[in-house]
């Protein structure tokens, strides 16, 4: 047997806390996809890095080029604007112990703020377009601005597509690939899974890759 969930939100479903589902799809906890957390860094408009903890993402291309989809950046974040002022940006990767530091720069996100020192991260500076890089990252990449879509068309959100123009990874994990996966390697954010039974509300979990198979 299997539970249907349609696009009419299911009135059994208690959000974790009252905004929950104002902010995010009842389809976001009904299926509670993992995904690779990493940081976009941007300048702001008064000349200070900013940095936009961010998890909708995947990342694909063919011969000609590579892109990464950032799905839903939501339009009120100084990240999204800073992108319409000035269109590249930079994704930083990095292991979970950084979790909490990158946290840190949500709860520092005015426009005064330099997000670096909030999260206490070095700053660099990318090599092919004008932004900053998280000099902890074990991978960066760097990108411009290719499209940008309102998807649902609701002033909300964008799916945002950057065009990879140059990668920088840290030596430790070029000399051994399996460091990017496990404890040192991609976090992602499980979220929230709600129990679709009973409709209680679900955690959002931090995990990280383990490989099981090799192909
Ligand atoms: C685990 C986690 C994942 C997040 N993922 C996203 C995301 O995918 N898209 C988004 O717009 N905001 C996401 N956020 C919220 C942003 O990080 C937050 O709004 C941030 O303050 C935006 O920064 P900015 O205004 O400096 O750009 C996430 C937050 C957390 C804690």
């Amino acid at each position: 047997m299997k539970l249907e969930i349609g696009r009419e939100f299911p009135s059994h479903f208690q959000p974790a806390y009252p905004e929950e589902f104002e902010l995010f799809s009842h389809f976001e906890t009904t299926a509670g996809i993992p995904q690779v957390l990493f940081a976009i860094t941007t300048w702001k408009e008064n000349g200070k890095p900013n940095v936009c903890f961010h998890s909708w993402a995947c990342f694909h291309g063919d011969k000609t080029a590579f892109f990464a989809v950032m799905g839903n950046l939501y339009q009120h974040t100084h990240t999204y604007q800073n992108l319409q002022r000035e269109p590249c940006f930079c994704l930083n990767f990095l292991p979970l112990s950084y979790y909490d530091r990158l946290s840190d720069t949500i709860r520092h996100n005015s426009l005064e703020e330099d997000e670096f020192l909030a999260g206490g991260f070095t700053l660099e500076n990318a090599k092919t377009v004008s932004a900053p890089v998280i000099g902890e990252s074990f991978l960066t990449m760097e990108c411009t601005l290719k499209q940008q879509m309102d998807l649902s068309g609701a002033g909300i959100t964008a799916m945002v597509i950057g065009q990879v123009e140059h990668m920088s990874v840290e030596e430790a994990y070029a000399r051994d690939r399996l460091k990017q996966y496990g404890r040192d390697g991609y976090m992602l954010l499980v979220p929230a899974p709600q129990d679709l039974v009973s409709g209680k509300p679900g955690q959002s979990g931090i995990a990280i890759a383990d490989i099981q198979k090799w192909d």
